[in-house]
């Protein structure tokens, strides 16, 4: 399907200071070659937390909040609200070309079922150029996935979880590692029970990241993933596209963060602070930093 805002640079609005991280500041990124800048018109850079990878999300929602159409359209994903938009696919290439570790839930995968999680899937014309700049920054040739799945109700030959060059470890429960075992895997898969009989914690998620030595992983939701890794305040900052979409349903499950069995009053709303914004024709790309 054609794509909105096809070529259209990310054209700078606004950033705060430490957007562009001071000298001496541990950060992923920076520069980009100069086709990638060209259409970024600027740098990228992500500070690096000492303790922890530091995990940043992205996201496109409509301006009434969706970020999936529910239960009534249960396969249309984010290209459906952002109505294929390319510049959004050429931001989230970007944060997939500057992660080690690009973790989904199951739900996620299931809907997109030819989806590659790759930069160069999202910008074949500029794969060789995303290659290059993780060449530079000493990255590995492809972020590892990590999916996330309590029942283990993944196919192994979706083409996103069997390609050779894209090592996938799933993290999953006793269950989910059984029904998973009960099918031959690709030999770039691993399987970790991590998890208790019902969910993945998102320490555990945390660790399996922190296994594969990466400092930046990017989460792409859905929205119960993010919602579980926003609770327990592993999100570090979040790129949020905004598009000119109102699609006016009344449902929770499209929404961005979805925790189910908690409330706001419990303490889980967090604050943010706003690091940037851009605007490609009349989507608003919103850069946000999580209070630690
Ligand atoms: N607009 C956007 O930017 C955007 C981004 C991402 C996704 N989406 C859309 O969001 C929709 C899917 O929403 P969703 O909330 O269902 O997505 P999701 O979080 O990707 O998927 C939920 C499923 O992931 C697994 N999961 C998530 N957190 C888990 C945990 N802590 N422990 C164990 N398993 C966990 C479970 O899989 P099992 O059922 O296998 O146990 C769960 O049913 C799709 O339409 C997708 O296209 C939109």
């Amino acid at each position: 399907m054609a794509g909105r805002s096809e070529g259209l640079a990310l054209e700078p609005l606004w950033h705060a200071p430490e957007t562009v991280p001071a000298n001496g500041v541990d950060a992923r990124g920076g520069l980009l070659p100069p086709t990638l800048a060209a259409r970024f018109m600027g740098e990228l850079a992500v500070t690096l937390i000492p303790e922890r990878p530091t995990v940043i999300a992205n996201f496109v929602s409509t301006v009434d909040g969706a970020v999936a159409l529910g239960p009534s359209e249960p396969a249309a994903g984010g290209g459906e609200i952002s109505g294929f938009s390319d510049a959004d696919r050429f931001m989230m290439a970007l944060l997939r070309g500057l992660a080690d570790v690009v973790i989904v839930g199951a739900g996620t995968v299931r809907v997109g079922n030819r989806h590659r999680w790759t930069a160069g899937y999202l910008q074949p014309a500029l794969a060789a150029d995303f290659a290059a700049w993780r060449a530079e920054l000493w990255l590995s040739a492809q972020p590892t996935m990590v999916v996330v799945t309590a029942s283990g109700n993944l196919d192994p030959t979706h083409p996103g979880l069997s390609a050779p060059d894209v090592p996938v470890i799933v993290a999953t429960t006793p269950a989910g590692a059984a029904r998973l075992g009960s099918r031959p895997l690709p030999a770039n898969m691993t399987v970790e029970a991590v998890g208790s009989e019902e969910r993945v914690p998102a320490g555990a998620i945390l660790e399996l990241v922190r296994g594969t030595g990466a400092r930046l992983a990017l989460c792409e939701g859905g929205p119960h993933l993010f919602g579980e890794l926003l609770r327990a305040r592993l999100i570090d900052e979040l790129f949020l596209t905004l598009a000119p979409q109102l699609v006016g349903r009344d449902t929770y499950a499209h929404r961005l963060a979805l925790v189910e069995g908690t409330s706001f009053g419990e303490g889980h709303g967090r604050w943010s602070r706003l690091l940037a914004v851009r605007r490609a024709g009349d989507d608003l790309f919103l850069r946000y930093r999580f209070e630690r």
